[in-house]
């Protein structure tokens, strides 16, 4: 994939009424935003066409209505947080491309934002309907692509509009594309990646792809147990997933053949059973990885996986990281992931860490400071590292 995009420096946006994809998709609970970070990450961008003397239109998902009008998922809410962060009004309209979002589209002025309704509200966005994506160009004259955490969705505000209109990437784009990329493409070595997370399934091409590119896949949390199955490990009760076993012998052959180190959990913290509820009280025991008792199962690493993990980590120059060890949400059963975390906030090495659950880690253990890059994508970051091009990067024009 070709990561080298104009972005809105490269073009002129005086005058210019711009289509602006955001990924506002925020987590809301009983109506409120319970992280605003993907709103404060879109802002460079709307200040930067803002202060350039552009009309902003800004329009993004929320959730997945699946085509019905969802009143509990109108983006209402972010048009208040957005404006109390840009100091500004920010204007609501009632639809997407109806009566009113085209008659406010229309009056807008440079320096004025205004912000869609719920792009899923359409039932044509996710089908990527060409009709839906010529009624969002046809408010604007250029459209911009900020929305990382959507560029895996060949939908028609993610990708579709780009047909008809000039398109170019937006700041967050720029350097999520940036960093990553250059890890992917061009890493400072040691590279090392740390992949956990529950299933192998879900990282089957990230684990494929990381093995061309790294010198060391690290690889924990309850996706691991299937390596050491595929090993002949004993798991007890541990995560098994019987059909990646074949795939996890052809992994450790290929990490052999390439010469790449892959490194499993030494140790587990084992527990009878899975905590209920997740942050509740919880009996468990560290054992090396070959005495799982048959009747546990493993829920974190243990204390020697830790070291030589957080050892890897600290050596390399490059280290990307996504999903965490164990179930951080447990205190009792967080060491791994916080080792990992930590590792990654000590190392001197440009440190990515795709989003999900290990970015939330990071900020929630309050290393987030101290990592080059937490990526805004969850599914985007990982099939970003699994090497697919991105329809919602593909479609802006190169340099
Ligand atoms: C995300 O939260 O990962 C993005 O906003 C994409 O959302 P989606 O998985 O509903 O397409």
């Amino acid at each position: 994939m070709n990561y080298n995009k104009k972005s809105v420096e490269d073009i002129d946006v005086r005058g210019k009424k711009v289509l602006l994809r955001c990924d506002f998709n925020v987590p809301l609970k009983a109506g409120q935003i319970t992280s605003d970070k993907r709103i404060v990450a879109a802002l460079p961008t709307i200040r930067y066409l803002l202060e350039h003397g552009a009309a902003v239109i800004a329009c993004s998902h929320m959730g997945k209505p699946k085509g019905e009008w969802k009143p509990e998922l109108s983006l209402a809410v972010v048009a208040k947080r957005l404006s109390e962060l840009l100091g500004q009004e920010v204007i609501m309209a009632r639809d997407v491309v109806g009566e009113d979002a085209k008659a406010k589209a229309a009056a807008l002025q440079p320096g004025q934002i205004l912000l869609l309704e719920n792009t899923r509200f359409m039932k044509g966005e996710t089908k990527n309907d060409p009709e839906l994506s010529k009624e969002l160009a046809s408010l604007a004259d250029l459209y911009v692509n900020d929305a990382f955490g959507s560029a895996h969705r060949a939908h028609s505000s993610t990708a579709g509009v780009a047909d008809y209109l000039p398109a170019v990437c937006g700041f967050l784009i720029q350097k999520e594309i940036s960093i990553m990329g250059k890890a992917l493409t061009d890493p400072a070595r040691p590279f090392v990646a740390i992949l956990g997370g529950a299933k192998v399934s879900d990282k089957l091409n990230v684990i494929n792809n990381l093995l061309e590119k790294v010198d060391t896949l690290i690889i924990g949390g309850g996706m691991a147990y299937t390596f050491l199955a595929a090993q002949g490990c004993g798991i007890g009760k541990s995560l098994f997933d019987a059909e990646k076993v074949d795939y996890c012998r052809e992994m450790l052959q290929k990490a052999k053949d390439k010469g790449v180190q892959l490194l499993l959990p030494e140790d587990a913290v084992v527990a009878a059973g899975f905590p209920d509820p997740i942050d509740g009280p919880i009996e468990t025991k560290t054992v090396p990885v070959t005495a799982i008792p048959g009747d546990m199962l493993g829920l974190d690493i243990g204390e020697a996986s830790r070291k030589t993990f957080g050892d890897a980590v600290r050596k390399a120059k490059t280290v990307v990281w996504n999903g965490p060890m164990g179930v951080f949400e447990n205190p009792t059963l967080a060491a791994g992931t916080i080792a990992v975390a930590q590792a990654l906030a000590e190392a001197d090495a440009i440190t990515i860490v795709g989003g999900g659950d290990s970015a939330a880690a990071c900020e929630q253990l309050g290393f987030a400071d101290k990592i080059t890059h937490i990526s805004t994508g969850g599914g985007a970051s990982l099939e970003f590292l699994e090497g697919l091009e991105l329809p919602g990067i593909a479609c802006l024009e190169d340099k």
